[in-house]
């Protein structure tokens, strides 16, 4: 049996997502994957090893679940570490820069719009239009 949901008129097909399969499909650094949305938020997959940039998003919060690894969150008066299996909630407007010391593997969870690099427009490691997976 199918199992069908209306979005913009299209019927979509109800499928569920493998983490691990989805996390076999691509090798690189810091450019997020989506690979589900809902209520105008998207739910991404990226692995990150090394720094980040400093930035900050002025109109979204972000949240950072560790799937495998850890890293940790700097932030302008201190550093959080975050390991596998917790996560940790940056407020908008808050300066951060994720540092990851060995591959890391993490689920975000942000609007639509979101972008990584927020308004560190000088960043290379901006990812303009991250790809579904
Ligand atoms: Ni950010």
């Amino acid at each position: 049996m199918l199992f069908l949901n209306f979005k913009n008129g299209i019927s979509m097909e109800i499928k569920k997502v493998n983490i691990e399969e989805k996390l076999s499909l691509f090798r690189e650094h810091w450019s997020p994957k989506i690979v589900g949305e809902l209520n105008g938020q998207q739910v991404k997959l990226v692995k990150a090893k090394g720094e980040f940039d400093w930035h900050k998003h002025d109109n979204e919060d972000e949240l950072f679940y560790v799937l495998k690894g850890s890293f940790r969150m700097e932030l302008e008066h201190k550093t959080i570490p975050v390991q596998e299996g917790e996560l940790i909630i940056i407020p908008k407007g808050t300066l951060h820069r994720p540092v990851a010391d060995e591959e890391v593997h993490i689920m975000l969870f942000e609007p639509v719009a979101t972008l990584n690099t927020g308004d560190n427009t000088d960043s290379e490691l901006t990812s303009e239009n991250p790809e579904w997976i």
